[in-house]
């Protein structure tokens, strides 16, 4: 790969008709991690994301509200941004699907499409609602379950019994709207012919051996499952009313939400590279060379990783360089639930917890794969207290009360050269055995490590790389533990002992220099608290290189100030207890 890469980086468009809750976080944060890292490696990389501005729901939220579409897509985006905001997840654009930029992208690629032949139509029978005079989406009709009879069970699957099947199949159907008893009616509708690009996507999904993966193998196993059914076509308009973009040529008909959303993340760069002077077509133009990447949870591969390529090759675009599909949340085990208090929107978690610590027990459940994540609270609580402050923050507080106490919280020397396989102090000129000297090893390994991180990072292993960087910090901590400083101090002006003064001044100057590695490894889980690290550290922000540039001797370092508190359980209590409260609200 090039030294410095140009990477354009996506997150899934949460829908605006409600809030960010601590499932739709496991996307944001995982994204933010990995975007924050590859900034720290200095590559050109940009994340960029909007509100999923489209469809029926929000439609009827509106009239709900008796408040315009765009008024309550304004409100939400507003909300949502500082929800992320919140959360330290810095997009570097964030817009919204129902945008002129969007809108001109989606003809744009559309008439191509149409052009190209991949557009046909034809006429279906829909569940139509007589009262309300409009088309049923299925989740908007309600009925008896064709199974094991349940009374009010949604158009696809029947929450008492399991069971899916097709609105048509519902026994006593009545529309979700009006309660009227919804009629067939025919509508012309178009299609997006799927099936052309087969052989493009079967490949694009399997490369050989030789080539780098676009999904991962679990994402495409499943993928191929679709192949063996066949592609069909995919029904991409929908009638008025509906909020969206209205179809060229074709009155009346607008584009189905899920048209129009991967395009939003075309919009939102155009918007970007418009107000920033960036070269919108390198990234986008088929043979461009920089990367693109799309997070996406399980749920929504089907539309990123069969329809979103098939559309970009059929209009003459790039196809992404992968797609990130990582699994759901659950919380203590089991779906969030209303009930349970743990369907919790990011907005409760704000008022009870810091965020930090949630981006760091995400950290710690993270990997490449797709497999679902359990926030467990106790464990939570556990963890929080026991790596960030029990191994992590107190490191900083230990030392810098030594070095301010005794050397005016000057940084002494923590440079050691090596003579001959031996350890040679160049303040003192002393030579030391290597293995004799713990103190060193410990330093040298933790420095060593910066390039096995950043290799875990890049392949999105947050869970091992949080686990060796709480290893290291195990170390250091045994590491003070073993040169007791105290005892060093104890000493500090006994003349017979002149060398302890040396020694703590090297000790103390060591952990912070291994404080700060510690720091600049978790810095793209925990952005916030690293720019306090910074100040206290008195330094620039960290980048992975300085991770080879240790603290300069003489360099004077803030007293330290108290970061950060532990999770007191109560918390957790009052955020489930907060969670019921608004929940019944929803
Ligand atoms: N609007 C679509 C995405 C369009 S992308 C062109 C959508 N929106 S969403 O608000 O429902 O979800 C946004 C993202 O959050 C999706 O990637 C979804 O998988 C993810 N999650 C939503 N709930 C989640 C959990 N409970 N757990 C983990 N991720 C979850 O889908
Ligand atoms: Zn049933």
């Amino acid at each position: 790969m090039p030294e410095n890469r140009k990477i354009l980086v996506t997150s899934a468009l949460p829908y605006a008709n409600g809030p960010i809750h601590l499932g739709h976080l496991v996307e944001y944060i995982q994204t933010d991690i990995w975007v924050r890292f590859q900034k720290m490696q200095g590559h050109d990389c940009t994340y960029v994301c909007a509100d999923d501005a489209h469809g029926t729901p929000i439609m009827l939220r509106a009239q709900q509200e008796s408040i315009t579409p765009e008024a309550l897509i304004a409100r939400i985006s507003q909300e949502h941004q500082a929800d992320f905001k919140a959360f330290g997840i810095a997009f570097d654009n964030y817009h919204s699907t129902h945008s002129p930029e969007n809108e001109a992208f989606v003809r744009d690629i559309y008439l191509k499409l149409r052009k190209n032949g991949h557009i046909t139509q034809r006429t279906i029978k829909q569940a139509y609602d007589p009262v309300k005079e409009m088309f049923l989406p299925d989740r908007f009709i309600k009925g008896e379950c064709p199974r094991c009879g349940a009374k009010d069970q949604y158009g696809d699957s029947c929450e008492a019994c399991g069971a899916t099947y097709s609105p048509t199949d519902l026994k006593n159907p009545v529309s979700a709207l009006s309660g009227a008893k919804p009629i067939e009616k025919e509508s012309e509708h178009y299609f997006f012919k799927l099936g052309d690009f087969e052989s493009m996507l079967r490949e694009w999904l399997n490369p050989d051996i030789t080539q780098t993966r676009h999904v991962q193998s679990e994402a495409a196993n499943k993928l191929n499952e679709w192949f063996d059914a066949g592609l069909q076509d995919w029904d991409i308009s929908r009638d008025a009313p509906y909020f969206g973009f209205e179809i060229p040529d074709a009155p009346g008909k607008y584009f189905y939400v899920w048209l129009d959303a991967p395009v939003g993340y075309m919009a939102s760069f155009k918007n970007y590279c418009v107000r920033e002077g960036v070269n919108f077509d390198e990234y986008w133009r088929k043979d461009s060379q920089a990367e693109l990447y799309h997070f996406i949870g399980k749920d929504i591969l089907y539309f990123h990783a069969l329809f979103w390529p098939a559309m970009l090759e059929g209009s003459g675009y790039r196809k992404p360089t992968a797609v990130f599909a990582h699994g759901f949340l659950t919380v203590n085990g089991q779906k969030m639930s209303k009930s349970r208090g743990t369907f919790i929107t990011a907005r409760t978690y704000l008022d009870h917890l810091n965020p930090e610590y949630l981006r760091y027990y995400y950290a710690t459940k993270l990997n490449s794969s797709m497999e679902d994540i359990d926030l467990n609270l106790d464990d939570f609580t556990a963890k929080v207290n026991s790596d960030l402050i029990g191994k992590y923050i107190n490191i900083a507080s230990r030392a810098s009360g030594f070095l301010h106490k005794y050397f005016q919280g000057r940084i002494g020397n923590t440079v050691l050269e090596t003579v001959g396989g031996k350890i040679r102090d160049p303040s003192t000129g002393k030579i030391t055995e290597h293995s004799a000297d713990y103190r060193f090893e410990v330093l040298e390994n933790t420095t060593r490590y910066a390039s096995s991180i950043a290799s875990l990072y890049e392949q999105r292993q947050y869970s091992l790389a949080t686990r060796l960087i709480m290893e290291l910090a195990d170390d250091v901590n045994e590491w003070w533990n073993r040169w007791a400083p105290w005892e060093l101090a104890k000493d500090f002006y006994n003349p017979l002992h002149p060398s302890n003064q040396e020694h703590l001044h090297r000790v103390c100057s060591e952990i912070v220099e291994a404080f700060r590695l510690l720091t600049l490894y978790i810095k793209p889980i925990l952005p916030h608290l690293a720019v306090q690290v910074e100040s206290f550290l008195n330094i620039q922000p960290l980048q992975w290189a300085d991770a080879q540039q240790p603290l300069p001797t003489g360099h004077t370092i803030n007293e330290y100030k108290h970061l950060i508190t532990r999770i007191d359980p109560a918390q957790i209590e009052a955020m489930l207890e907060g969670s019921k409260e608004s929940g019944q609200t929803n």
